[in-house]
């Protein structure tokens, strides 16, 4: 079964089925598409390709709305290939962690150096402000999980590079940077721990790309991350927190997002 082959080779197998599907044999760069990122798909470059996930090996039909569920190939204005995976599987899902960063061993896999990881994730830090990006300067998985196995000692300094985010920088003079706090979800926390991911550093409040980020420094990639504050966090914000809030911020931001990442990438 899926889960029990080893998760290099399975992605080695989407890889070669992307090639196929694609007609793209190497992509350059990966960007993974998160709440509120997904139009970005529509505006970096020119579609070659789009496959539903459920046709590439270990990945599977998005549950999660405000996910596209497909992986795309696209063309950039350099000539350049990036693979666009609008088909996340959380940690939630209970899929395992293999499942959770599969989309990123699969994008090393494609040949590509550099992994774009965004998503849409709750403010701590009261700074930041609900609509807007945030990069991602560190983060602090609390999920208790690794997607490494056996004696696998990989150094997590850097992680989020300091050469992409200068470059990010220069785009876009205005962004913050944060770290980012991976909580297992799918409730999203209580003030209380609101309150603890501050104390320990936290500035941002998430469900996802901490685990991938490990996965992709692993793979030896170069990692850019990315979070749009959907929201305040429980207890920074005054009002309950609904995933439809999180959907409407994402998609007020949308436009914003894409025109931000069309001019980054070209200059990664
Ligand atoms: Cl407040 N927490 C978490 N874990 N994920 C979120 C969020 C909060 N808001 C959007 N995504």
């Amino acid at each position: 079964a899926e889960t029990e082959q080893d998760p290099k080779a399975l992605a080695a197998e989407a890889a070669a089925a992307i090639a196929e599907l694609t007609g793209v044999e190497r992509h350059d760069i990966a960007l993974t598409l998160g709440s509120g990122w997904g139009k970005a798909a529509d505006v970096i470059g020119e579609t070659v390709a789009t496959v539903p996930a459920e046709q590439v090996p270990g990945f599977h039909a998005s549950g999660v709305p405000g996910h596209s569920g497909t992986l795309r190939s696209i063309r950039l204005a350099d000539g350049r290939h990036a693979l666009v995976i609008g088909a996340r599987t959380h940690f939630y899902e209970g899929r395992g962690v293999r499942a959770v960063v599969h989309g990123v061993r699969t994008a090393a896999a494609t040949g590509a150096k550099i992994m774009v990881l965004t998503n849409g994730a709750g403010g701590v830090n009261p700074a930041f402000k609900p609509g807007y990006p945030v990069l991602i300067s560190d983060h602090i998985n609390l999920t208790a999980a690794s997607p490494l196995e056996g004696a696998t000692f990989v150094d997590l300094t850097d992680l989020y590079s300091p050469r992409l985010r200068a470059i990010a920088r220069e785009v876009d003079p205005s962004l913050n940077e944060g770290v980012y706090t991976q909580f297992t979800g799918p409730h999203y926390e209580t003030p209380a721990e609101v309150r603890y991911a501050g104390i320990i550093g936290g500035d941002i409040v998430g469900m996802s790309t901490s685990l991938e980020a490990i996965a992709a420094r692993e793979a030896g990639m170069e990692i850019l991350g990315f979070s749009l504050i959907t929201n305040l966090a429980a207890g920074i914000q005054e009002t309950p927190l609904s995933h439809a809030e999180v959907l409407e911020a994402g998609r007020d931001a949308e436009p914003r997002l894409a025109a931000l990442l069309k001019e980054l990438v070209v200059k990664l």
